[in-house]
C-alpha cells in the first residue's frame, strides 16, 4: 500500500500519514497502480495520457548527479503530467495547499500524476536501480524552479485548490 505522509510533523518522530483521499484534496495529485508487466497496454493510463495530450514518453533512468540535483530542487512544471515507478523506490514530495510538505513513497506499479504549477522535488533511494517513465506532452519539458508564483499555471492551480476543484474524491476515469 502505498504511504503518504506529513514531512512537518517529522519533529514528533512519528510520521503522521495521510490517505490518498487527503492527498489529492489538499493538493491535487492523483495516485493509481498499474500493472508494470504491461503498462502501454492499459487502458487507465492511457485515458490520463489522452485526457491531458500528453503522449511523449520519457525515461527517468540512468540518473546522473545533475539529473539528481535538478529532481531534488523544488520547482514545478506547466503541465499535469503522469509518472510512472518501474524498478525501485523513490519518494515526491509536494507540497499542499498550506505549503507544507508531503512525502509520497513509490515502489513499481505506483503512478502519480501532479498538476501543472504544483511545487514538488524527487528523491530516489538508489540512482543505480531506480527506473521510471514519465507521460509529457510532445513540445517537451521544462522545471520551473521555486519562486515562480507570477506563472499563469501557478496562479491556476492555487486558484482550482482554493475554489475546491479537489474536494471531491477522483471522478473514476
Ligand atoms: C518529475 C521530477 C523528476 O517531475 O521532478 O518527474
Ligand atoms: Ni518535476
Amino acid at each position: 500500500m502505498v504511504r503518504a505522509w506529513l514531512l512537518s510533523e517529522e519533529k514528533t518522530l512519528v510520521p503522521k500519514f495521510i490517505t490518498l483521499e487527503e492527498l489529492y484534496k489538499t493538493s491535487g495529485v492523483e495516485y493509481y497502480q498499474i500493472d508494470i508487466t504491461r503498462y502501454q497496454d492499459d487502458p487507465l493510463l492511457k485515458n490520463l495520457m489522452d485526457q491531458r495530450d500528453n503522449h511523449h514518453v520519457n525515461p527517468i533512468k540512468d540518473l546522473d548527479d545533475q539529473d539528481l540535483l535538478a529532481h531534488i530542487t523544488e520547482h514545478f512544471h506547466e503541465h499535469d503530467e503522469p509518472r510512472l515507478v518501474l524498478a525501485g523506490c523513490g519518494y515526491f514530495d509536494v507540497r499542499d495547499k498550506y505549503d507544507e510538505w508531503i512525502r509520497i513513497e513509490l515502489i513499481p506499479g505506483d503512478l502519480l500524476v501532479i498538476p501543472g504549477g504544483c511545487y514538488h522535488r524527487f528523491i530516489v533511494e538508489n540512482k543505480d536501480t531506480f527506473q521510471g517513465v514519465r507521460f509529457l506532452k510532445d513540445y517537451g519539458y521544462r522545471a520551473f524552479p521555486r519562486p515562480s508564483d507570477e506563472m499563469n499555471c501557478r496562479k491556476d492551480y492555487m486558484r482550482r485548490l482554493y475554489n475546491g476543484a479537489y474536494d471531491d474524491p477522483i471522478k473514476s476515469e
